[in-house]
């Protein structure tokens, strides 16, 4: 990279970006990293003052007024994140700074998070766990507690992009029928064909499916998009999964379909607001599988996140396309 140490910086939001991250930037860069974690706005503003380049850790607000504090310096910017709907997309490219983000190297473990819930959800984990709790565990039934199967189900996606292909890709190891999914582009025959895949509109995919996944961005047009009218076009022993954000989903709406088994369960990873607080009245459903926002994290796809973003600010800082480019 054409640049010497002395005089590039660059500001991280999180401390905790992972050192392979950290290593790669600081043999062209100085290096800033912030303290506190949780982050701290009043120091991700000051500490990013007069920088080159932004590997923005967090899913802070990246708007005008973090670009602003940043200065008019500034380069490349690359988030450590697949989403970035916490980012002012349209300010970034007004200012034409490059801007990165981190998708692929998320892809299997965001799946795996998946499948997970959609397990969990079908064959009701959370729900068996408080039977056991409450000491309501009834023996000598038959038809006690009784889950959906996944084999022959139809699967569909909204969204299907790398991490719902994936998703997909572990899915048709357990058998299931095939998929459908809602997308604004077809995608390519061959995928289709591997996936056992037919693009359909929404109602289509929200009527046909035995389990619904959510793997899109969340943007003007998804946002709540899962309200009453889908939930009340979906079949009674549907499971929603969500990975994606919890902004897709109408989230009042979701716990009175599942309050009143208008759908069978559903396995959130994503959910309004993270974190989400502790009494609110999700956590009372026995068929709603809940995770903190789990998606990407495990060691390895963290540290690989970390990676791809230094690649990103270190091509944008020189001039060159970034490897994953936002925009
Ligand atoms: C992403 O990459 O968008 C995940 O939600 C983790 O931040």
């Amino acid at each position: 990279y054409n640049c010497r140490k002395s005089e590039l910086k660059t500001s991280f939001t999180h401390p905790e970006v992972p050192q392979e991250g950290i290593d790669l930037l600081a043999r062209d860069c100085e290096v800033i990293i912030c303290q506190n974690v949780p982050t701290v706005r009043a120091e991700i503003l000051e500490k990013s003052k007069g920088v080159d380049a932004l590997l923005w850790g967090g899913h802070d607000a990246l708007n005008a007024e973090a670009l602003d504090a940043a200065g008019p310096q500034l380069k490349a910017i690359s988030t450590m994140s697949a989403g970035i709907d916490y980012v002012d997309v349209a300010e970034v490219k007004r200012r034409k700074i490059p801007l990165g983000h981190t998708p692929i190297v998320l892809n299997n473990a965001v799946a795996d998070t998946a499948v997970g819930l959609l397990l969990a959800a079908a064959r009701r984990f959370h729900e068996g766990r408080l039977k056991i709790e409450t000491d309501k565990w009834e023996g000598g039934h038959l038809n006690w507690m009784l889950g959906q199967d996944v084999r022959d189900s139809v699967v569909g996606f909204f969204g299907f992009g790398g991490i719902a292909q994936t998703i997909a890709k572990r899915l048709s190891g357990f058998d299931i029928d095939s998929v459908l999914y809602t997308t604004r582009r077809r995608v390519s025959e061959d995928i289709e064909k591997e996936y056992n895949a037919k693009k359909v509109d929404f109602d289509t995919m929200l009527s046909q499916s035995d389990f619904v996944i959510i793997a899109s961005p969340l943007t003007k047009e998804t946002a709540g998009i899962f309200n009453a009218t889908a939930f009340g076009k979906m079949k009674k022993t549907a499971v929603l999964v969500n990975i994606a954000r919890g902004g897709v989903v109408n989230q009042q709406d979701l716990y009175e379909a599942l309050k009143t088994n208008q759908i069978f369960a559903a396995g959130l990873d994503v959910m309004t607001p993270e974190p989400l607080p502790a009494n609110d009245p999700l956590l009372s459903l026995p068929n709603l599988v809940l995770l903190p926002h789990l998606g990407s994290a495990t060691q390895r796809t963290r540290a690989d996140m970390a990676v791809i973003a230094a690649h990103n600010v270190l091509r944008g800082l020189a001039g060159e396309p970034m490897l994953s480019p936002a925009y």
